[in-house]
């Protein structure tokens, strides 16, 4: 059986190398990243010269997961990021749609204010800082050039994975990450079940912003207690504390049912391989 030949960008990076790992039996995937690590080919987004040799390649799907993520990263380059989170994504768009191919990407809670809770596809979204700013203009140039493109939100990433930046999760478990905050809620999202639930999502033909998230929303110092608790780990270290202003922090999603049950399905697969 011939697999669908898939253009996966940002693939040494968190989601990215986990949609690597995961669907190389469902999808042919083609790899790419900035630096080439995790044995990816070398594309830099941001060069004219490489977006042209990466659109002169035949594929069936493309998923994109290279983005800068880190907000302060965001806020040190603002015209870098800009480049690849907005721009990048909606010359993608484009691309997909001349080529009548489908196109997954990867949207943020953090385009919501935090303010009003529950967050649905449809609520207002007013982000508190640049790269959640990047992000929303990003998802509006995409659908305006690509209503058929799948634009996924999703929140706090958590779960193993190999690559060189790691979750929120294995922060909390290695020690690397000790202050928690009491007062900021996020939809804490299992990352191989977020990527075992993309064959499914095409399937179905699902287009436009849909949230696939953890199914409910936590503080951050719960998850990061459970977390440590469930793995036998003292939770002493853990300093409790409040998050700094303009942090948002009610930023509970919706998820649809049929997506928490489909994630966990996954989720229940992986534990009992
Ligand atoms: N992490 C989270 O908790 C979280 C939460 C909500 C939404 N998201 C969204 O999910 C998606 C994936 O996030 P992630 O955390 O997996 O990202 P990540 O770990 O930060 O990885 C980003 C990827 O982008 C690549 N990249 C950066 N600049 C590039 C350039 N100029 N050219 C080509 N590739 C470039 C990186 O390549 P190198 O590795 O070679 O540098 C890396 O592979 C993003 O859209 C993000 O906004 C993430």
């Amino acid at each position: 059986m011939n697999l669908p030949r898939v253009l996966l960008t940002g693939a040494a990076g968190r989601l990215g190398s986990v949609i690597r790992e995961d669907l190389s039996e469902r999808w042919n995937i083609t790899p790419v990243s900035r630096s080439g690590r995790m044995k990816t080919a070398v594309f830099d987004l941001l060069s004219l010269k490489d977006m042209e040799r990466l659109f002169d390649q035949d594929f069936d799907l493309i998923v994109n997961t290279a983005a800068i993520t880190e907000p302060s990263e965001c806020v040190l380059d603002p015209v870098k990021s800009w480049k690849l989170n907005t721009l990048w994504p909606r010359r993608l768009a484009i691309h997909c749609a001349a080529q009548s191919i489908p196109m997954i990407h990867f949207s943020t809670d953090l385009v919501y204010s935090g303010g009003i809770p529950p967050y649905t596809e449809s609520s207002p979204a007013v982000p508190s800082s640049l790269y959640g700013w990047t992000k929303l203009i990003a998802d509006r140039f995409v659908l305006n050039r690509y209503q058929e493109a799948l634009i996924i939100r999703t929140s706090v990433l958590c779960g193993e994975v190999n690559s060189t930046r790691t979750t929120f999760s294995q922060d909390i478990l290695a020690g690397r990450v000790r202050n928690v905050y009491v007062d900021c809620w996020r939809n804490h999202t299992p990352i191989h079940g977020l990527a075992g639930i993309l064959p499914d999502l095409l399937e179905r033909s699902f287009s436009g912003i849909q949230i696939v998230a953890g199914k409910y929303a936590r503080s951050r110092s719960a998850y990061a207690e459970e977390l440590l608790t469930n793995e036998g780990k003292d939770i002493s270290d853990l300093i409790l504390t409040y998050a700094p202003p303009n942090t948002p922090s009610k930023l509970h999603l919706q998820v649809r049912s049929l997506f928490r049950q489909l994630v966990d399905q996954i989720c229940l697969n992986m534990d009992n391989k």
